[in-house]
């Protein structure tokens, strides 16, 4: 498309639900509702320290990243069986079909659950079970992307890589998350460097609270394709103009930030700034059952505090699929539906 069509601020909230997009950070088990918590728990017998959904949702008071990532790894006890992993997955991608994500490039924490005795094979069939009727029932293409635990050992992730490599075929990618701060990239480098020999698309976790320098090693020492979050590049000018120039994607997730107290309020945010600075800046959800929202709810909040605008949306959108993993052919199709998006709207 060679120019945005003028778009009245008014029909801005429409636009930005029928847009389609990408959605390219996303943790499964940060999906989980705490409706399925409590399911899932009676399902397969294993108790919370919780009475009810309410006061599960109650404790979702989060002051940094790990007071988050506590409650987090306690929620996802109650997977077990592949079936659990498959409905999680399942209503995840219900509810991004409902918020026109054509594609979703899926993160999941194999070592949460392998550590409580659960097959690799268990976590990932479900999953990808899932992404494959997503795909045939709801017109949503959705893929896998394994990530390593940092607060855990390089050998423990040597281990898991070990396990996957049997389903090497049901994952495009893997990635780094859990705890930033005191974990920096290079300790992962061996495990990257034996992923990229095998063809995975790399993506880390970095700069959400950790500093540039941390975005920095994963760029050149990890050697990601991708940085999830970034945010804290804004601090470090040179950092931004390499993100700018080489049109790195930053994975942003306004809402996941404006939760974990990375900026005071909505409208701290820097996703502006990012935008203005030509970043490949996209907007994501992170884990959407704690942080109060999913895609289209990260769109709109975020455009009302920052005032942003039409041309805002259609960056972001184009921007969503220029970073995913899929071949030229496939992004064409993506930027042509957001093209007739736009044109609706006109
Ligand atoms: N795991 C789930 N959400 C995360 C986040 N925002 N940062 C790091 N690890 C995570
Ligand atoms: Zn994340």
């Amino acid at each position: 498309m060679t120019a945005i069509p003028q778009i009245s601020p008014e029909r801005l909230p429409e636009l930005l639900q029928r847009m389609p997009k990408a959605e390219l950070h996303i943790h499964i088990e940060g999906s989980l509702e705490p409706e399925l918590i409590f399911e899932l728990a009676r399902r397969n017998a294993v108790s919370i320290p919780y009475s009810s959904v309410e006061e599960l949702r109650k404790a979702y008071a989060f002051s940094n990243l790990q007071s988050f990532l506590d409650i987090y790894y306690a929620g996802a006890s109650v997977l077990l069986q592949e079936q659990d992993f498959y409905d999680m997955a399942w209503a995840y991608l219900k509810r991004a079909q409902a918020d026109n994500v054509l594609r979703a490039e899926i993160f999941f924490d194999p070592q949460t659950h392998t550590a409580r005795g659960v097959a690799m094979e268990t976590v990932v069939k479900g999953l990808h079970r899932a992404c494959q009727d997503a795909r045939g029932q709801l017109g949503v293409d959705a893929e896998l992307i394994l990530c390593f635990l940092r607060h855990l050992s390089e050998a423990e992730a040597f281990e898991t890589l070990e396990q996957a490599l049997p389903f090497r075929d049901k994952f495009i990618g893997v990635g780094l998350d859990s705890s930033e701060v005191g974990h920096p990239p290079e300790k992962f480098a061996r495990v990257f460097a034996k992923c990229r020999q095998q063809g995975l698309h790399l993506v880390a976790h970095a700069g959400e609270e950790g500093p540039p320098a941390y975005v920095w090693a994963a760029l050149d020492v990890l050697k990601v394709e991708r940085i999830d979050h970034g945010v804290q590049s804004a601090k470090d000018p040179a950092l931004m103009q390499r993100l700018a120039q080489q049109r790195i994607p930053l994975t942003v997730c306004p809402l996941s930030n404006l939760k974990l107290c990375v900026f005071p309020k909505l409208a701290d945010h820097n996703l502006r700034q990012l935008l203005d600075a030509g970043l490949c800046a996209t907007v994501n959800s992170d884990d959407p059952a704690y942080f109060g929202g999913y895609m289209n709810q990260n769109f709109s909040e975020t455009f009302g505090a920052l005032g942003l605008e039409a041309r805002h949306a259609w960056q972001l959108a184009a921007n969503s699929f220029e970073a995913s993993f899929v071949d030229a052919a496939t992004r064409r199709g993506y930027m042509d539906r957001l093209g007739a998006a736009f044109e609706q709207f006109a």
